[in-house]
């Protein structure tokens, strides 16, 4: 309960940033659902590029416009939620299986603005969360033993009888590295330029702010500098 205080203060927070006439980025999760909710209640000249197809659905109750990315050139703004971030505002995304879609869209974005919860904050990437790996079905085998001849613990993400698909039509890894991520960029360029990986999870670089909400209903804001 108190933990869905802290995901509505941050989505609330996120959507008084919106103005009328933006394109945005609209990420996943549930954070993200709190955000959805507080600028629909806006009623603001909005259209965004959803990063997931349970995001566009969403949008579609709400009312919220939809864009495709081929229709757009830059992003105003785009939110989206994380799954653990440290305070230079790098990232691991991807435990609702939409890190590809989600990382495209943050790419496009002139602004990124994070929201979680405060507890997503931590010393170092990858200590409670695996790293997801979002890989094409044909290299799923290569790619697992791959890593694990690096030592790496891997778990194929499980769906409904087989592996999870995701929306499009890939599969994931999820990769536990021991002690974290020391250098995350390096982590992102090493399983990206794995045959048959499609992207990583670890986003560096891409995030200007992130808004992390408290169950009191105060947000702490994170900025970078030169974003
Ligand atoms: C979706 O693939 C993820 O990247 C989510 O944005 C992330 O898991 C955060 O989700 P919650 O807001 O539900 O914690």
């Amino acid at each position: 309960m108190s933990d869905d205080v802290a995901k509505a203060v941050a989505g609330a927070r996120a959507a008084t940033l919106v103005e009328d006439g933006m394109l945005l980025g609209l990420g996943t999760g549930t954070t993200v659902e709190h955000f959805l909710v507080a600028l629909a209640a806006r009623h603001l000249d909005v259209a965004g590029v959803p990063t997931s197809r349970a995001t566009a659905a969403r949008c579609a109750e709400l009312g919220i416009r939809l864009l495709d990315p081929a229709d757009v050139d830059r992003l105003d703004l785009v939110v989206d939620g994380a799954d653990e971030l440290t305070r230079d505002l790098v990232l691991t995304k991807g435990g609702g299986g939409a890190l590809l879609r989600e990382k495209v869209v943050a790419t496009m974005g002139q602004r990124f603005v994070v929201i979680a919860t405060v507890d997503k904050l931590v010393p170092r990437l990858g200590d409670t969360f695996a790293v997801p790996v979002e890989v094409v079905p044909f290299a799923l085998h290569p790619v697992r033993r791959e890593l694990e001849a690096e030592g790496l613990e891997v778990t194929v993400r499980p769906g409904d009888g087989g592996p999870l698909l995701t929306d499009n039509g890939n599969v994931i890894l999820d990769v536990r590295l021991a002690g974290g991520l020391a250098d995350p960029e390096r982590t992102d360029v090493w399983l990206t330029m794995l045959p048959g990986v499609v992207t990583s999870g670890v986003f560096v670089d891409l995030a200007s702010e992130a808004l992390l909400g408290r169950s009191d209903g105060s947000v702490e804001v994170l900025s970078r500098p030169g974003r």
